[in-house]
C-alpha cells in the first residue's frame, strides 16, 4: 500500500506538503485534522462541552463526510474544540475506520498527529514535519491575517503552544514521531525545499 503518513505539531506545514505530495504521486489526500475539527464543531453546535466524552463520542459517530466541508472549521474556537475532542479515546476509535478506509484504493497521503503511530503503523513512508514554535506561530498568524483576522502574534503563539502541549501530553494517541519516521524541520525551508526533502524520502521508501 502506498501510504504516506505525515504527522507533526500545529502549523508546521503538513497540509501544504501533503497536498503537493499527493498531487505528485497521484494519490488522494486526507487532512485528518478536519475530522476532529468537525466533531468539535458538532459538539459546539449542540451547546455542549468538547471535553464531555459522551457528547463528543456521539458527535463522532454521527459525523458525515459533508461536515468536513464546513466553512467554520478554522480559527481559535475550532482549534480548541478539536483538541478537546481529540483527547477522548472513544472519539478516536469512532474515526479510525473512516481513516483506514480512505486509503484502501491504492494508497493515500494523510496528515495528522497519529497517522504513522496508530492509524497506519506499517506505512512505508512516515514523515514527521516540524518547525520552531516561533516560526509556526508566525505562519499561523500570517494565515489568519490573510483571512481578515486581527489576531495578535503573541496570542496565536500562546494558544498554539498550549494545544501542542495538550496533544503531546494526552494518553490517547499522543503527538510524537513514529520510531521509523523521518523528521523534516521546516524552520529554514520554504514550501519548495520542504517538498523536495519529502520527495527524496518518498523515492527512497517507495522506489
Ligand atoms: O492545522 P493544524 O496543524 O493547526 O491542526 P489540525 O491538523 O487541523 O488538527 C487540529 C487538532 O486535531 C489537533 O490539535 C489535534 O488535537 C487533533 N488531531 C488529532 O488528534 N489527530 C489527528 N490525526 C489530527 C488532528
Amino acid at each position: 500500500m502506498r501510504i504516506v503518513a505525515i504527522d507533526g505539531p500545529a502549523a508546521a506545514g503538513k497540509g501544504t506538503l501533503a497536498r503537493r505530495l499527493a498531487a505528485a504521486l497521484g494519490l488522494p489526500y486526507l487532512d485528518t485534522g478536519l475530522l476532529y475539527r468537525a466533531v468539535g464543531r458538532l459538539v459546539l453546535d449542540a451547546g455542549g462541552d468538547p471535553h464531555d466524552p459522551a457528547m463528543a463520542e456521539a458527535a463522532a459517530r454521527r459525523l458525515d463526510p459533508s461536515d468536513l466541508g464546513r466553512a467554520d472549521l478554522r480559527g481559535p474556537a475550532a482549534d480548541a474544540a478539536a483538541s478537546g475532542v481529540a483527547a477522548i479515546p472513544g472519539v478516536r476509535a469512532a474515526l479510525l475506520d473512516f481513516q483506514r478506509g480512505f486509503a484502501t484504493k491504492g494508497g493515500a497521503v494523510l496528515d495528522g498527529r497519529d497517522i504513522g503511530t496508530v492509524i497506519f503503523p506499517d506505512a512505508p513512508v512516515k514523515l514527521f514535519v516540524t518547525a520552531s514554535p516561533a516560526e509556526r506561530a508566525r505562519r499561523r498568524w500570517l494565515e489568519l491575517r490573510g483571512k481578515g483576522s486581527d489576531a495578535d502574534l503573541a496570542t496565536v503563539e500562546r494558544d498554539m503552544r498550549a494545544r501542542d502541549e495538550r496533544d503531546s501530553a494526552r494518553s490517547a494517541a499522543p503527538l510524537k514521531p513514529a520510531d521509523d519516521a523521518v523528521v523534516i524541520d521546516t524552520s529554514d525551508l520554504d514550501a519548495e525545499a520542504a517538498f523536495q526533502a519529502a520527495l527524496a524520502v518518498v523515492r527512497d521508501r517507495l522506489g
